[in-house]
Formats: structure tokens, C-alpha cells, sequence
């Protein structure tokens, strides 16, 4: 599906609401550039995360911890000035928000006015309310991020599924609403049983938005880097690949470093 400039209408926190209302489900998908935030908007994504995910996929990292604010403020303004019509939310990156909330509100205030960006993300619940708090005070949306939630890492020690037992599900479901009744307008679910999703998603009004969370919340979110297979390495039961860009983009420029060798590229035509 590919949008048109005349029909676009820049999506809104109060259209992602409406969305869950009339369950329609809300696509999401991460960028951190500006011609894949291009492409991904102009395709007809809903909401564009610049995740901290930048830091595995953009920078190499093992972990999202390394990535800094300037590097997602970085991020963040690529994508933006790529975008007509999608909603793009900003992770606060790891060590921005954690402190107190004076902290995590000038983190935000950085992240809003130096990249344009239409709301944040933060990952945890109780612990972080009065952060999330003082950001919407400010009146900056808020996302929040429950179950396999990736700053965390050390604590948990692996990457499997959240939740499953009944104390920490219990715990995810006080948690989302909290993070209803303080006013966020999303909340992201990663990586937790289909059915503790499904429970959340009924019981909350905010649009539920999964990864690994499976078929019944409000919307989905991949990593754009896993879905298009640029990566190879990282395949979770989750993701769907809808391309083969690894082979794709090798191919291509096996064929390009042929034609340079066998002095085939530039030709007369490709020449001044
Ligand atoms: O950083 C990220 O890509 C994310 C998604 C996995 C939701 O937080």
C-alpha cells in the first residue's frame, strides 16, 4: 500500500485511541534514518519508533546500554525530517530517565526540541512513575514498555519470555494500569505470553501495541532491520521476515564489485 501526499493525515495519539476503539490494528515498525523513515512512512506505518534498538542494529552493539542521548537525538531528527504522516516516539535511552524525574523530563525536553520527535518511550512501571509523571506534566505523550523490557538485561540475565509465572504477570497487569492511570497513550508488550497479552489488552482502554506478545492486542511493532532480513543471525519464533535484503543487497553488490573489476561499470552512456 503506498499513500499519497494529498490523502495524507498525520496520525495522532487521539487516532491510535480510535484505532483500538473501532479495532483497527495499529502497524509499527522501528527507523533510525532518514530514506528508511522515507520509505517505511510513505508504505503507511502508523508509528515510527527510533528505538534503542539503534544501538544493536545501527551501531554493532551487544546491548541497547552503549547508545547515548545525542546518537537517539541524532536519530531522531533523520527520521523525523523523512516523515509526512506517522506518529514517531523516541526511546529515552538507558542512564537518561533512571535518575529521578528532573532528570527524565530535561532528557525529553533534549529529545522533543533538538529532533522534532511527537512523543517518548520508557521502559518499566511503578519504578519509573514519577518520571513519566513529569514528562506528561509537560504535556509529552508517553509510551510505555512492559514484559522483556532490554535496558534491563543484566538483571534478567537472558532474552527468553517474561512473565510467565503468575507473580510477574500479576505485576505486568498492575503495572499497565498504572501506566494507563497516569496518562500514557500506548503501552508496548514484549516478549510475554499470548494470553497474559490478551488479558491486558481487554482490560486496558490505551492501545496495547506487541512484539512476541502474539495476535491480541492492538497493534504490532518489529524491529525494521529483522522483518526486511538485513539481519540473518537473529531469528526469535516471533518475527515474520517479509524480505530477503541480506541476499538482496549481496548480491547486489557482488555484481557491482564484478562489474568495476571487469571495467564493464562505468560504460560510454554512464559517462560525461
Ligand atoms: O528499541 C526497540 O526497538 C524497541 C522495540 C523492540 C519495541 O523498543
Amino acid at each position: 500500500m503506498s499513500v499519497h501526499k494529498s490523502d495524507l493525515k498525520k496520525v495522532t495519539t487521539h487516532q491510535l485511541q480510535n484505532m483500538k476503539e473501532r479495532g483497527e490494528k495499529i502497524s509499527m515498525l522501528t527507523a533510525y534514518d532518514y530514506s528508511m523513515a522515507t520509505i517505511l512512512d510513505a508504505a503507511g506505518v502508523d508509528v515510527l519508533l527510533v528505538g534503542d534498538s539503534a544501538s544493536n542494529v545501527m551501531a554493532g552493539h551487544e546491548t541497547t546500554l552503549p547508545i547515548t542521548l545525542d546518537q537517539m537525538i541524532y536519530h531522531a531528527s533523520s527520521v523525523i525530517r523523512g516523515v509526512n504522516r506517522a506518529f514517531v516516539v523516541v526511546d529515552l535511552p538507558f542512564g537518561s530517565y533512571q535518575g529521578n524525574s528532573s532528570e527524565a523530563l530535561r532528557s525529553t525536553i533534549r529529545i522533543m526540541k533538538e529532533s522534532g520527535a511527537h512523543g517518548v518511550k520508557l521502559e518499566g512501571g511503578a519504578e519509573i512513575k514519577e518520571s513519566i509523571i513529569r514528562i506528561l506534566s509537560a504535556g509529552v505523550p508517553v509510551m510505555g514498555h512492559l514484559g522483556l523490557t532490554p535496558q534491563s538485561i543484566y538483571k534478567f540475565g537472558t532474552y527468553t519470555v517474561r512473565a510467565k509465572e503468575e507473580v510477574e504477570a500479576q505485576k505486568l497487569i498492575d503495572d499497565a494500569l498504572l501506566l494507563q492511570a497516569l496518562g500514557c497513550f500506548a503501552i508496548v508488550l514484549e516478549k510475554i505470553p499470548s494470553e497474559l497479552a490478551k488479558r491486558v489488552a481487554e482490560k486496558l482502554e490505551i492501545p496495547i501495541i506487541g512484539i512476541g506478545a502474539g495476535p491480541h492486542v492492538d497493534g504490532q511493532v518489529l524491529v525494521v532491520h529483522d522483518m526486511l532480513g538485513i539481519n540473518k543471525e537473529f531469528k526469535p519464533r516471533f518475527l515474520r521476515r517479509y524480505a530477503d535484503m541480506h541476499s538482496i543487497m549481496t548480491d547486489a553488490v557482488q555484481n557491482y564489485v564484478k562489474d568495476v573489476k571487469s571495467k564493464d561499470f562505468p560504460n560510454d552512456k554512464e559517462a560525461y
